[in-house]
């Protein structure tokens, strides 16, 4: 038969969306993939949980093993999280010789060198559009809508938690600790919800778009990272009342940006300065970077009330993009929640079962450093 096996390993926030929708949306599924995606394969740590209605009991097991090496399975879908046991299920996956769909971008910041290289070596392919910015497809739009166009500068709101925090702390009045509780609950945040608050989240997101747009692979140290747990409600009440919005901005700027010197005046209000701890402080003036040289940073940000980034609300994710043909363009949704990171899986599902995904997420295009001649400059 010409149907597509799935074994789906993590059932959590998002593996129950991707199994609900292509189990209750299989008609559509199978009509743009061309063909049956089956899920055959459920894997969890606990299997007495309560799972979808839909799924049947019978296929759900804690057996990763038997899951990836069942020779009737054709892609594997981790969906655990983390930088141990999944990069284990990503690699000996590959080494089965399956495709894999992944969101993990902690893993591809960790190790994706050796993902893609694993990949290549087995001539599989390796997915992950829900990786960076939940259901907003900012990985094909820069794998290939952009492909005419050297990028020269990123600034993104990437991490949904933080934002969401930012967002109910401005708008709601609420305390960071109940912002934070309300975001685990509605499932935007990381199982260990430190890596969303301070920066680190963003920075594996960052060095992932890096990665694709410079062909550079920064390391963890490379990416200067502040999150927006020092903000407390004063540092919100007085940006307000300046006409300013505090948001998490992860950003990376070329030699070809940061030598107009006029940083963030592209649009229409500019980043005029800086937050930290307990203050408010000017922003340092851009750096010039080296030739070719890209400097990446996670930091808050104060950005005026009418600028496009700072009317991004809630746990939506924006991520905009300076071509050097192209222009500015922007892509915004939501970044994170079961649904719309479902969404985004799905789609790399469906774009494997046409043969399209082997081609936009071809190791030797996106995860490749030849050609572009980047290196990351050091904060
Ligand atoms: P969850 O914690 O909700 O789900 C994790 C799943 O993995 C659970 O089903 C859990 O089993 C299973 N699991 C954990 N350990 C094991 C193990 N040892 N053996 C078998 N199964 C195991 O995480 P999320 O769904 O939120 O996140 C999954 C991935 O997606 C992460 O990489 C995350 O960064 C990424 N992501 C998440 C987004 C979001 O909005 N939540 C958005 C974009 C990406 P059990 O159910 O039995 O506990
Ligand atoms: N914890 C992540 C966030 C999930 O809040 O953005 C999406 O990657």
């Amino acid at each position: 038969s010409d149907t597509i096996n799935i074994a789906l390993i993590g059932c959590g926030t998002v593996g129950g969306g991707v199994a609900r929708v292509l189990l209750a949306n299989a008609d559509r599924v199978t009509q743009r993939a061309g063909r049956p995606i089956a899920l055959r394969r459920v894997v969890v740590r606990d299997p007495s949980k309560a799972r979808d209605a839909l799924i049947p009991r019978e296929i759900i097991s804690t057996d990763i093993d038997a899951a990836i090496h069942d020779p009737n399975i054709h892609i594997v879908v981790e969906l655990i999280g983390g930088t141990g046991l999944a990069k284990k299920v990503v690699l000996d996956a590959l080494a089965a010789g399956k495709h894999v769909v992944t969101a993990n971008k902690a893993l591809l910041a960790d190790a994706g060198a050796e993902v893609f290289e694993a990949a290549r070596r087995a001539d599989r392919t390796v997915c992950f559009e829900a990786a960076v910015a939940g259901g907003v497809p900012v990985i094909r739009a820069l794998g290939e809508s952009l492909a005419a166009n050297q990028v020269t500068a990123i600034q993104a709101i990437l991490n949904g938690t933080s934002n969401f925090i930012l967002t109910s702390m401005t708008e709601h009045n609420m305390s960071y600790a109940a912002a934070l509780a309300e975001a685990q609950r509605l499932g935007y945040a990381e199982a260990d919800p430190t890596l969303d608050v301070d920066g680190s989240d963003a920075a594996h997101k960052l060095a992932i778009l890096a990665q694709i747009s410079f062909g550079v692979a920064a390391k963890p140290h490379e990416i200067a990272r502040q999150g927006i747990d020092t903000i407390d409600a004063m540092d919100i009440r007085f940006a307000n009342e300046l006409g300013y919005t505090i948001k998490l901005l992860a950003e990376a700027w070329t030699s070809e940006e940061t030598r107009t010197g006029d940083r963030g005046a592209r649009n229409s209000g500019g980043i005029d300065t800086t937050l930290s701890g307990s203050g408010i402080h000017p922003a340092p003036a851009p750096r010039r970077a080296v030739e070719k040289a890209v400097a990446l940073h996670v930091a808050p940000v104060l950005l005026r009330h009418t600028d496009l980034l700072a009317q991004v609300r809630g746990a939506y994710n924006a991520v905009l993009v300076y071509g050097d043909v192209v222009g500015e363009t922007l892509y915004q949704g939501p970044g994170a929640g079961q649904m719309p990171t479902a969404s985004s899986v799905v789609a790399d599902l469906i774009d494997l079962g046409v043969g399209r995904a082997q081609r936009t997420f071809a190791a030797a295009k996106l995860w490749s450093r030849e050609g572009r001649g980047f290196t990351v400059e050091p904060p």
